[in-house]
């Protein structure tokens, strides 16, 4: 009884306050945005009469968002809990248009409209953000050793990151670590420079001594018993819409994934963008224990992709997501994740943001920690699961699709959940796949039998 009364009080005192904080990623303002224009044209050039489907004033699913979302977006964060210890803001401002359309300078003035947004509406808040591979003139060639944007945009974030050796190596490689608690650390990862769009990088070992840094601050994190929330944009392992999609060189995907291992006893938490839905990342050690937990925020613009091969879904609603952490051990207690409906928002005069899901309502967690990700990935044991089918539902944050998951959708869901390798994504797809036709084991082993019987009566 006593024992039980000091494991307790010792909990008590490790375990610390409740604290919040926001993540919003994938702005991607598009200026040029028109309620004139036409949906297949970027709701840019004007229809020549208007037509079924014309995009409404809080934006169209073909399109990028207007600045009257992503204003609303912001105030509503707001609204819901003004008071975050900090904000994460995870890239990609500008819109899916062709280099030709964009440059330099509307690039920064773009990234200039949304860090003005924050400070208006957070003026008080820290904001710890990541550039995306669309936060880059032309995009996705962000450079290892400085540039123009590196400057301009740490010169944006200056007070955000009120650290002169933070910003220095800002402009230098689009990366940075602060101290944002006396024993949190945030490390805001450049992972575009290992983006396999990225034609300045393909044949360095390290670009801009991102990974040999990352090593080192980590090793530090645990030197200096810090916990440390790794912000990013563009995700290692696979995107879930689309089998066998990824997004970094494999060599880089293998490192990030090596080093996040070796460190996984320091991170509290991964917090990326990019994929513009909703979804998470385990990573495993070599005995197949769940030793981190990747968070894939969705995005606030709710443009369709254009990637080839996802045909019904690829769009979703716009969402903001909050949230709860222990502030002492920087445990992940919940995340509350906000939405609107987009449809609805241009029927009825603007957006009303609300929830969608809680991890621990809505899903039964008992926390939003490495474990129980696990154990609810471990539940999607098929396409009509209950928890899969509401992972799934709000992967889109109930985008209708017009088309329901089938057993490759769940195995492309499934497999990028649980694999960030290649060669565990490969068998796990593989696994899937032949393990998902009922009876299939039983055919391979009667196969091998008449083969083996075969040989022997020849
Ligand atoms: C931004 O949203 C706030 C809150 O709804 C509103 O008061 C303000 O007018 C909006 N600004 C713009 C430029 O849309
Ligand atoms: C974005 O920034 C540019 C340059 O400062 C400015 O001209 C424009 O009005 C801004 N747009 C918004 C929506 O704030
Ligand atoms: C970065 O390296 C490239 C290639 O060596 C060079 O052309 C460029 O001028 C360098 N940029 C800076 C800012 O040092
Ligand atoms: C969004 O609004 C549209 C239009 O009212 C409605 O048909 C649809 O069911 C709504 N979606 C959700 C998830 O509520
Ligand atoms: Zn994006
Ligand atoms: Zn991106």
């Amino acid at each position: 009884m006593f024992m039980l009364f000091v494991v307790f009080m010792w909990a008590k005192s490790v375990a610390g306050e409740d604290g919040w904080f926001w993540q919003v990623t994938d702005f991607h303002y598009d200026p040029r945005y028109s309620t004139a224009g036409v949906p297949t044209a970027m709701c840019h050039a004007s229809a020549a009469g208007r037509q079924a489907g014309s995009p409404g004033v809080w934006g169209d699913y073909l399109c990028d968002a207007p600045w009257a979302l992503i204003n609303s977006s912001v105030y509503a964060m707001r609204q819901i809990q003004p008071n975050p210890d900090f904000i994460l803001w995870t890239g990609d401002d500008t819109p899916h248009v062709p280099n030709e359309e964009l440059g330099q300078q509307i690039v920064l003035d773009i990234i200039g409209n949304l860090t003005s947004l924050l400070k208006e509406v957070f003026p008080a808040k820290r904001v710890y953000a990541a550039l995306g591979n669309h936060d880059y003139h032309p995009k996705n060639q962000l450079p290892p050793n400085g540039s123009d944007i590196y400057d301009a945009v740490a010169g944006f974030w200056r007070e955000w990151m009120d650290d002169d050796t933070a910003n220095s190596v800002f402009k230098q490689g689009g990366y940075y670590a602060v101290s944002a608690a006396p024993h949190l650390r945030i490390v805001s990862v450049n992972t575009n420079l290992h983006y396999r769009n990225n034609l300045l990088t393909a044949d360095m070992p390290d670009p801009g001594g991102h990974f040999a840094w990352l090593d080192r601050v980590l090793s530090d994190a645990q030197a200096n018993s810090e916990k440390v929330f790794i912000v990013g944009h563009l995700p290692p392992g696979f995107f879930e819409l689309k089998r066998s999609q990824y997004w970094m060189y494999p060599n880089f995907n293998e490192r990030y994934n090596e080093l996040i291992r070796k460190h996984s006893a320091v991170i509290a938490g991964q917090f990326f963008g990019h994929h513009h839905t909703d979804s998470f990342r385990l990573f495993y050690d070599d005995e197949g224990s769940a030793v981190s937990l990747m968070f894939l925020c969705p995005a606030v613009t709710p443009w369709k992709t254009t990637l080839p091969g996802i045909s019904g879904f690829g769009a979703n609603n716009p969402g903001v997501r909050l949230y709860k952490y222990d502030r002492q051990t920087l445990q992940i207690k919940d995340v509350v994740q906000y939405y609107t409906n987009l449809t609805e928002a241009n029927l009825r005069g603007g957006p009303v943001w609300q929830e969608a899901y809680s991890l621990t309502g809505t899903f039964g967690l008992v926390d939003g920690g490495t474990d129980s990700l696990h154990r609810l990935a471990a539940s999607f044991t098929g396409p009509d699961a209950s928890q899969f089918r509401r992972y799934h539902q709000f992967n889109t944050l109930s985008y209708d699709p017009g088309e329901t998951c089938d057993t490759d959708c769940w195995v492309d869901h499934v497999c990028s959940i649980t694999a960030v390798g290649h060669d565990d994504y490969d068998v796990c797809v593989k696994d899937k796949v032949t393990g998902g036709a009922p009876g299939s084991k039983t055919i391979q082993i009667v196969v091998i039998l008449a083969c083996v019987l075969t040989v022997l009566i020849i």
